[in-house]
């Protein structure tokens, strides 16, 4: 197959593994994907060792997953949560499943909370570290955003 046609073949399965949800969202699209020519290959574990990464609604779903698959890798994953008991037990999880204590960390932020972003964000900042990422998985924003607008008389 030219590479040409190899890449709109590659885009038409991926789009119709998109299309189909249930399918392209679980570990049939990614072994499909993977097989599809010139899909890149998975990166070398390691490959984010000495690196820092965020990782927000890090207690459940795709953000628990992210963190998982992103210490693996060898990064250092903060887990941005509000719930720290629960953020606790994902840390401790990150740790025991790379054999590497202080693998994840915890930090409490509501992320529906304008100032407790700030206060977080402060915090993170105070720390100085090399953080290469930011992975932001919670799609909860606070319930208005700050008006642009100033007051006329
Ligand atoms: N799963 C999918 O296939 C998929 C596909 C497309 C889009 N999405 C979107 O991706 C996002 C995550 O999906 P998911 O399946 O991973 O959901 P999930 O398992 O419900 O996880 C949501 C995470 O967000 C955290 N969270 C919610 N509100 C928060 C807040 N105010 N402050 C801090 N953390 C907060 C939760 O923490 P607590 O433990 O404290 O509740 C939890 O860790 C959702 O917006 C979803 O709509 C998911």
């Amino acid at each position: 197959m030219g590479a040409p046609v190899a890449e709109v073949f590659s885009r038409l399965v991926d789009s119709a593994l998109d299309r189909a949800v249930v399918p392209g969202f679980t570990a049939v699209g990614l072994g499909v994907r993977r097989r599809l020519p010139g899909w890149p290959a998975d990166p070398q574990p390691s490959v984010l060792a000495g690196r820092h990464v965020a990782v927000t609604g890090a207690t459940s779903g795709l953000g628990r997953r992210t963190a998982l698959d992103l210490a693996v890798l060898g990064a250092t994953v903060h887990l941005v949560v509000r719930d720290t008991a629960r953020g606790e037990r994902v840390a401790a999880e990150v740790d025991a499943s790379v054999g590497r204590d202080g693998a994840a960390r915890v930090w409490w932020c509501d992320t529906a909370d304008l100032d407790s972003v700030r206060t977080f964000a402060g915090r993170f900042l105070a720390a100085d570290l090399p953080c290469a990422a930011s992975c932001t998985t919670p799609a909860r924003c606070p319930p208005r955003a700050p008006s642009r607008r100033r007051a006329t008389s």
